[in-house]
C-alpha cells in the first residue's frame, strides 16, 4: 500500500500520537497501517542499542577522527557496512550518527566525535560512511544540525555567523550527505542558530534541507532539544525522546486552533512511514559476520599518524621499554553518549607484549585521571567462578535473588536499566582481589546511591549524590577509600533502596593497587630509563576531557604527562611518544624525543595496531584532520564559552587551517609522514576542475599517499578542494593521481545565491607547512 493511502487512515491524534518517541530509543508503532515501532541507538563509533549506557557488548571502531585520519573513503564506507551489522544483529533501525559538526575550535570536548576541522573532507567521509550503513539496510542519521561546534551551555547557547559562512562551512558537509548519500534521517541540533533554536529553524530545515535541498527523509530533534509546539509548523518532524514532550495534545490543539496546518502534521508522518518502508526494506543479517577483530585494527592503524620521526618509526624489536598510564589503560574511546560497552580492549601494553613477549618491560606513569576509573580487569576475579571480572547480583524488596550476572570487562560504566537487574531494590557488585597483591589498594564505588562498601573486616556507610540530574548519567559520582593490603580480599559494595524513586541506572566498582606518587613514577622511569635502547611513552588523554556536554580549558596533556616525557627522554637512548588521543594536545617536550605517533583513540583492537605500526608490521598512513596548535590560545577560534548566551563565530571563513594561514602552528591539517618519503614531479590541469599529480616514492618501503589539492582563491580563505590516495606505491615507483576538484567548495555564498570563484592557484601540499607544488588554476577556457 502507498504511503498516502496510509496517511488516510490515520486521524489527527493518532498521526500526532507517532511524532513523540514512546521511549527513550523507540518509536510508537501503528497496526492501523501496519507500522511496527523503529529502535534508534547511538553511534557513531559502535551501535549501543536501544539503551542509554552500558548495554550488550558490541564492537568499538575507532574514533571518528581516527577513522578521518586515513582520508579514505572507503574505509569510511567499510565502517558504515559494519555498523549496519551491528545494528541488524540487534534490530536497531537508525543508527544516530555520524557526527558532522567541525573541529572549530581544540577545546570542542565532542571532537572525537566528528571528523574533522574541514567541511569537504568531512562530507565526502561522512557521506561515504552513510551509504555503507544504509546499504546495510539501517538508516543514518547525521547529527547535529547546525552549527553545533561546542560543548559550553549546549542546549540554550546561540551560534552566531554571517550567512555566508554558515553555508561555505557549517552546511556544506550536510548539503554534501543529502546530495550523495541520501540520509534517512538527520538530527536537528540542541543550540540556537542566529537566534533560532534548531529545533524550530523554519528557514533552515524547512528553507534549506528540505526546501532547496529536496531532503526527503525525518528530521529528528536532539534528545530533549524540543522547545515548542511550534517547532511541528518549522520542519521537526519527530520529537525524541518520548513519552512526555511538548506534541502530544499540545500539537492537536494548535492544529484545531489553526497554528500549525495539518498538512504540516501529515507531513511528519509522511516521513516517518517513508523511514519504515526503507528499514523495511533491509536485507537479510548476513549468515556469518566477517573477523572484526582483524578489520578493526586494520583501520585504526591506517588512521594513525607519524608526526614526527618518520625515520624512527617503525623500529626493530629490539628490547623495549614501555613507560605510562595510557599503556596500561589504554583510552578506546571518548564519554558520554556515543559510549559503548565493547568484549574487551587490547590495551597497548597488551599489544606489545604478544609482538614481543618478555622483550618488552611495562612501567606504569603518572596519575592521569581526576576521578577514579572502574576496576582495572586485572585486578579483579568473580566471586563465584574466579574469572577476570566482577559479579553483579540484585535482590528484591523482600530479599529473594532476582538475578546474578558475571562481567568480564568491569573496566566499564554497568548501566541496569533494561537488564536482567532492572527494578531490583538492592543491588550488590562484587570481586575478589589478587592473592598476591600486598601494597595498598583504592576501592570503592562509582553511582548514586546508599551504598555499603565491604574489604576484609572494614565496612563503609556511604551516600553517593550526583551534583544533578545529568551528571548522575553522563559524569556519575563516587566514592573511594585507601585501605591497606587484603590479599585475596573480598569487596562487595551493596546499594540499598533509595527512600523514594528508582535510583540511576549507572554504577561501577572501583579497585586498583595505589599507585606510586608522581615524583615517585617519574623517578622509576627514569631510572628504568637509563641506558635503553628504546623507550615508547603513552601519554593521552581522558574521557575526562574528550566528552559530550563539557567542553576542555586546556590542550595540555592532564597531570605530570609533561614531566614523564621529558624525564625518560633525558634518560634514554631513544624515546617514541604515542599520543592517546583523539584531539590536539601541547607537546612541549617535542624536540626532546626522537618521534611520536598520534594514535587516536583506536577502539577495541587498539593496543595491536599500536603495536604493528611501531614494528612495521603496518604503515600508519594517517594525515591529521585539524591543526595542531602549539600553545593555548593559538589559532583562530579558541573560546568554546558563550558571552551573554551567545557563541560567536568571529573567524568567519577562517576555521582552522583557513585561518591559521600563514601562521604557523605545530603541525597543519594534512600533516603525517607514514614510513617511507615522497618527491612531486608535476601537477597536470586536467580540464578545469581536476589535477593530474605525480608522486615517486624516495623512501625504502611500500608506502601510501594522500596528494592533498588547496585552492587559494586571489581574495578568500584557502580551502581543500581534492585529494586522491595513491596505495602501494612501490620504492621507486612513479605513480600519477588524478585529483577532481569538488565544485562545492569553488564557489562563494553571495547575498543572492552561490556564485563561481574564478583563478586563484591549486597548490599542491602535504599540509599547508609542506607546500610541494603551486600551478595556476586553469580557466575555463583552457580546459
Ligand atoms: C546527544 C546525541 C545523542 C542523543 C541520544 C544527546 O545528548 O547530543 O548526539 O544521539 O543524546 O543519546
Amino acid at each position: 500500500m502507498d504511503i498516502e493511502t496510509l496517511l488516510d487512515k490515520l486521524d489527527l491524534p493518532a498521526m500526532v500520537r507517532l511524532l513523540t518517541g514512546a521511549a527513550m530509543f523507540e518509536l510508537h508503532g501503528e497496526p492501523a497501517v501496519g507500522l511496527k515501532p523503529l529502535v534508534f541507538s547511538d553511534g557513531p563509533s559502535g551501535v549501543r542499542g536501544p539503551v542509554f549506557s552500558g548495554g550488550r557488548a558490541v564492537a568499538l571502531l575507532p574514533n571518528a577522527t581516527l577513522v578521518a585520519s586515513t582520508w579514505d573513503t572507503r574505509i569510511a564506507h567499510d565502517v558504515g557496512a559494519l555498523l549496519a551489522e551491528e545494528a541488524r544483529e540487534q534490530d536497531v533501525d537508525v543508527v544516530l550518527g555520524p557526527t558532522v559538526n567541525l573541529h572549530r575550535t581544540p577545546l570542542g570536548g565532542r571532537l572525537f566525535e566528528a571528523f574533522s576541522e574541514d567541511p569537504l573532507l568531512t562530507g565526502a567521509l561522512a557521506t561515504a560512511y552513510v551509504r555503507g550503513l544504509q546499504e546495510g539496510g539501517v538508516g543514518a542519521c547525521p547529527k547535529h544540525f547546525v552549527a553545533n561546534e561546542a560543548e559550553t551551555d549546549r542546549t540554550s547557547v546561540d551560534s552566531r555567523m554571517a550567512e555566508r559562512v554558515l553555508r561555505e562551512v557549517y552546511l556544506l558537509p550536510f548539503e554534501m550527505l543529502v546530495a550523495d548519500a541520501q540520509p534517512w534521517t538527520i538530527m536537528a541540533a540542541y543550540n540556537d542558530v542566529n537566534g533560532v533554536p534548531s529545533t524550530e529553524h523554519r528557514e533552515l530545515l524547512d528553507g534549506v534541507l528540505k526546501g532547496e535541498w529536496a531532503f526527503d527523509g525525518l528530521v529528528m530533534s536532539d534528545w530533549f532539544a524540543t522547545k515548542s509546539t511550534l517547532a511541528a509548523a518549522n520542519g521537526l518532524d519527530l520529537v525524541m525522546p518520548g513519552p512526555e514532550g511538548p506534541w502530544g495534545d499540545a500539537l492537536v490543539e494548535a492544529v484545531h486552533a489553526g497554528e500549525v496546518s495539518e498538512d504540516a502534521v501529515r507531513d511528519h508522518v509522511r516521513r516517518l512511514l517513508r523511514l519504515a518502508s526503507r528499514v523495511g526494506c533491509r536485507t537479510s543479517a548476513p549468515a556469518a559476520l566477517p573477523a572484526r577483530d582483524e578489520h578493526l585494527r586494520s583501520i585504526a592503524a591506517s588512521g594513525m599518524t607519524v608526526l614526527t620521526g618518520g625515520d624512527v618509526i617503525p623500529f626493530e624489536e629490539a628490547p623495549v621499554l614501555l613507560v605510562g598510564r595510557h599503556a596500561l589503560r589504554t583510552v578506546a574511546q571518548g564519554g558520554g553518549s556515543a559510549q559503548v560497552r565493547p568484549p574487551h580492549v587490547v590495551s597497548i601494553a597488551d599489544g606489545l607484549r604478544a609482538a614481543l613477549g618478555d622483550r618488552l618491560t611495562v612501567l606504569d606513569g603518572v596519575e592521569v585521571r581526576a576521578t577514579p576509573e572502574p576496576a582495572d580487569p586485572a585486578f579483579v576475579s568473580d566471586p563465584d567462578t574466579g574469572a577476570p571480572g566482577i559479579r553483579v547480583t540484585s535482590r528484591q524488596a523482600d530479599g529473594g535473588e532476582q538475578a546474578s550476572t558475571y562481567h568480564a570487562v568491569p573496566s566499564l560504566l554497568l548501566d541496569l536499566e533494561g537488564g536482567p537487574h532492572d527494578g531490583a531494590a538492592h543491588v550488590v557488585l562484587s570481586a575478589d582481589l589478587p592473592l598476591t597483591h600486598t601494597g595498598e589498594v583504592e576501592v570503592g564505588v562509582i553511582g548514586t546511591g546508599r551504598w555499603t562498601v565491604s574489604l576484609g573486616d572494614r565496612d563503609h556507610e556511604v551516600t553517593v549524590a550526583p551534583a544533578d540530574a545529568i551528571s548522575a548519567v553522563l559524569d556519575p559520582p563516587h566514592w573511594t577509600v585507601r585501605l591497606p593490603a587484603v590479599p585475596g580480599g573480598r569487596l562487595v559494595a551493596t546499594r540499598r533502596p533509595p527512600d523514594e524513586g528508582r535510583p540511576a541506572s549507572i554504577v561501577a566498582l572501583v579497585a586498583r593497587p595505589v599507585p606510586r606518587a608522581d615524583e615517585d613514577a617519574i623517578t622509576a622511569a627514569a631510572a628504568a630509563a637509563a641506558g635503553a635502547a628504546r623507550a615508547v611513552v603513552v601519554v593521552g588523554l581522558t574521557p575526562e576531557q574528550e566528552m559530550e556536554a563539557k567542553d576542555k580549558t586546556t590542550l595540555a596533556l592532564p597531570g605530570r604527562q609533561d614531566d614523564l616525557v621529558r624525564a625518560v627522554a633525558a634518560a634514554a637512548r631513544s624515546t617514541v611518544v604515542v599520543v592517546n588521543a583523539a584531539t590536539p594536545v601541547l607537546m612541549p617536550w617535542l624536540e626532546d624525543v626522537d618521534a611520536v605517533l598520534w594514535a587516536g583513540l583506536p577502539g577495541q583492537e587498539g593496543g595491536h595496531a599500536v603495536a604493528d605500526v611501531l614494528l612495521g608490521r603496518r604503515e600508519a598512513t594517517g594525515r591529521l584532520v585539524t591543526t595542531f596548535p602549539a600553545a593555548d590560545g593559538d589559532g583562530p577560534a579558541w573560546s568554546p564559552v558563550p558571552v551573554d548566551g551567545v557563541l560567536e563565530y568571529a573567524e568567519g571563513l577562517g576555521v582552522g587551517y583557513r585561518g591559521w594561514a600563514p601562521d604557523s602552528p605545530l603541525f597543519w591539517f594534512g600533516h603525517g609522514l607514514g614510513w617511507t618519503t615522497w618527491a612531486y614531479h608535476d601537477a597536470e590541469p586536467d580540464g578545469p576542475d581536476a589535477l593530474v599529480v605525480t608522486v615517486e616514492n624516495t623512501g625504502t618501503r611500500t608506502g601510501r599517499e594522500v596528494v592533498q589539492v588547496y585552492l587559494r582563491p586571489d581574495d578568500d580563505p584557502v580551502r581543500l578542494a581534492g585529494w586522491a590516495v595513491a596505495d602501494d606505491v612501490a620504492p621507486g615507483e612513479r605513480r600519477s593521481v588524478r585529483v577532481t576538484l569538488d565544485p562545492r567548495v569553488l564557489r562563494r555564498w553571495a547575498p543572492d545565491g552561490w556564485a563561481p570563484i574564478h583563478g586563484g592557484r591549486l597548490v599542491v601540499a602535504r599540509g599547508l607547512g609542506d607546500v610541494r607544488l603551486d600551478v595556476a588554476r586553469p580557466s575555463p577556457a583552457d580546459g
